[in-house]
């Protein structure tokens, strides 16, 4: 479990089906449930009866009050601070800036050169999410930040396995080098908090006064996290897949000049990128940057006929609902046209961003960027991952590139 989460779940699926249950310590139990209808009761139909799992712990020890890793009243009070900033309607305003950043970023790249894409999204979206939610300018910290959240992804999956480790100084002492990682992205937040204009979230949060300085912290980290690797993970694998598979992406290209018509992308194109966005729903479906989703049982529960006893964690991964033949025919096959048109599936079948009240608060500015991200690198450029190269997936906190992914950048 600890050194392959991800290939364990998938071994256990494919062995004893789409649930079960794993007998964990004393009269606990651990449950894989991989079904739409397990989905839709966890997280929406019975979410009173869940809190977020153990596995979460290590998480929240450096993570704190933020939204993700928070419960209860406190998680009421942040969400309702931060949603509006995310609605539709508002985040359309940071569309401008999202553009600007990627053109701007796009354009130092070479003809020709051979970059590693995952680390160049990860430095992008870092700048994007900075920019847009806190007017600091965070490129030139991806690098040690990089490093940083390697550590600190490392550290929280080892750490859900040390026994009583709720405590930040617990964890710093069992895992080497979290220290340090966490230690500069104190630096960073301290850097966005203190630094420059500001940025709409940001003066949102210190304006209100309801945060102290802690919670400001917490909820700023959170969002900085929360809100740029998972973003990365999703387009680096949207462009490994479209390497390997020329005929989408030309499809893809003749979308992009033709609504483009060769000028950078604005709000409202969005909607007229269809296939742009069944490209990334697709690389999502196969690579869900959040590829489990936990919670624990506070009392007793049916769900979808699975018994539940009270105290039992149950692990809800899209990697595996996405993979699931029952719903998604050719489940390994790359295919976009799965999200044109009328959709025969049941609707937790496909949950990237979750569901219930926990559900990603930044999914819609996390297609609307990733759709104007696509769309400027597209309307330029052609990435060809480097010939004979595997990309193998590590799935920690999320599910990403193992490591570099070395691409040829060609000029269009
Ligand atoms: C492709 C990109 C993204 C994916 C796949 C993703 C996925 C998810 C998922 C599955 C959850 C629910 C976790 C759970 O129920 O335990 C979540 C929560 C969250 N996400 Fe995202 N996310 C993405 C982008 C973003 C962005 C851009 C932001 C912010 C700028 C963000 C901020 C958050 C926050 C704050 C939460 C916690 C919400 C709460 O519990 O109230 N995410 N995300």
């Amino acid at each position: 479990m600890v050194r392959d989460p991800l290939g364990t779940y998938g071994a256990l699926a494919r062995r004893y089906g789409d649930a079960v249950r794993v007998p964990f310590g004393a009269g606990r139990a651990f449950f894989l449930l991989s079904r739409p209808e397990h989905a839709e009761r966890v997280l929406v139909a019975g979410q009173d009866n869940y809190v977020k799992a153990f596995t979460y712990r290590p998480l929240r020890a450096v993570l704190g009050d933020g939204l993700l890793t928070s419960e209860g009243e406190t998680w009421r009070r942040h969400r309702r601070l931060v949603q509006p900033v995310f609605s539709q309607r508002h985040i359309v305003g940071f569309v401008p800036q999202m553009v600007e950043t990627a053109e701007r970023f796009v354009r130092r790249w070479p003809d020709g050169v051979m970059l590693d894409a995952a680390g160049e999204l990860r430095k992008l979206t870092l700048d994007i999410v900075g920019r847009a939610l806190f007017g600091s300018e965070l490129a030139g910290e991806a690098q040690r930040t990089g490093r940083a959240l390697e550590a600190l992804q490392r550290g929280t999956v080892i750490g859900t396995f040390l026994p009583g480790v709720t405590a930040k100084r617990e964890l710093y002492r069992r895992v080497p080098g979290l220290g340090g990682a966490i230690a500069h992205l104190d630096g960073m937040v301290q850097r966005v908090v203190q630094g420059g204009s500001g940025g709409e979230l940001l003066n949102l949060l210190k304006e209100r006064g309801e945060f102290d300085a802690e919670e400001l912290r917490d909820e700023v980290l959170t969002l900085l996290l929360a809100g740029h690797e998972t973003t990365a993970a999703s387009l680096a694998w949207t462009l490994v897949l479209l390497s390997r598979y020329p005929a989408a992406r030309e499809r893809l290209e003749e979308e992009v000049d033709d609504v483009l018509g060769g000028r950078e992308p604005k709000a409202e194109d969005a909607d007229r990128l269809p296939w742009t966005k069944a490209v990334l729903s697709e690389a999502m479906r196969l690579y869900p940057p959040a590829w489990t989703i936990e919670r624990d049982a506070v009392n007793d529960d049916d769900v979808a006929g699975v018994r539940i006893p009270a105290g039992s964690t149950v692990a809800i991964p899209p990697y595996l609902i996405h993979r699931n033949e029952d719903f998604w025919p050719n489940p390994e096959g790359f295919q976009p046209e799965r999200f044109i048109g009328d959709q025969q599936r049941p609707r937790y079948a496909y949950l990237p961003f979750g569901g219930g009240r926990r559900i990603c608060v930044g999914a819609g500015f996390a297609m609307l960027e990733a759709t104007l991200v696509l769309a400027t690198i597209s309307r330029a450029y052609r990435l060809d991952l480097a010939p004979g190269v595997a990309v193998p997936g590590r799935a920690e906190i999320t599910y990403r590139p193992a490591g570099p992914v070395p691409m040829r950048v060609i000029r269009r």
